[in-house]
């Protein structure tokens, strides 16, 4: 299959276009066709190894993962033989900060990770993009205690981030103002 390959850490230029092998799902994982990815905030992270201490977990010399990619929307092709919440040509999106490898025409992912199906109303594109805004968004709201009519300031309310907690308040009944840059 071909894949994106970054074998050192450092610019864009160090990403290029290969041939890698496709791989094999374990009894636990399902094989996702990709048909869209993102190239977030945590890629470039990943690619820069910057901060520092993310190489503890992405590699400390060169990338542990050859392939980027931390967000994917996809079709499922396959599924290992203990995977019974997922099946084959189900339509499904996820993230990961550590990495999944989804620069790639394919790739394999737990059915334990978080992945979900995509709504019906999506896109590929719309359902890839969705997700790693929403995933720190949620993080952060998650660990307060979030009433309806309280009143939130959210600084950077037009970014990924922000966007995505801007609508979680909405959601639980939030007064929100947002401030952005310009
Ligand atoms: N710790 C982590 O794991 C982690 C993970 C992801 C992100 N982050 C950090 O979280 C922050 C947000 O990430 P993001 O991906 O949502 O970034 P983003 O999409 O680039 O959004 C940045 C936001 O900040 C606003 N902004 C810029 N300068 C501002 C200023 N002077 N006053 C008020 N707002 C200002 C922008 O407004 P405009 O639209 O007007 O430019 C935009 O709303 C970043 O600092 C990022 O590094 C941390």
């Amino acid at each position: 299959m071909k894949a994106i390959i970054c074998s050192k850490y450092g610019n864009p230029e160090n990403l290029k276009l290969g041939n890698v092998e496709k791989p094999d799902p374990k009894d636990n994982e399902l094989l996702i066709k990709i048909y869209a990815a993102t190239v977030n905030r945590t890629d470039c992270a990943i690619l820069r190894a910057k901060p520092f201490i993310m190489r503890f977990v992405t590699g400390v010399f060169k990338p542990k993962k050859l392939i980027p990619g931390t967000e994917f929307a996809g079709k499922i092709e396959a599924v290992g033989d203990n995977v019974n919440t997922y099946k084959v040509d189900d339509k499904v999106f996820g993230f990961d900060d550590t990495g999944l490898q989804s620069h790639a025409q394919y790739m394999t992912i737990s059915k334990d990770k978080a992945l979900a199906l995509m709504p019906e109303n999506l896109t590929y594109e719309q359902a890839a993009a969705s997700i790693e805004g929403a995933h720190y968004a949620y993080n952060f709201i998650n660990k307060v205690d979030i009433k309806s009519g309280q009143k939130v300031l959210v600084n950077g309310a037009t970014g990924a981030i922000g966007s995505a907690v801007v609508q979680f308040l909405k959601y639980f009944g939030v007064y929100v103002t947002a401030v952005c840059n310009s």
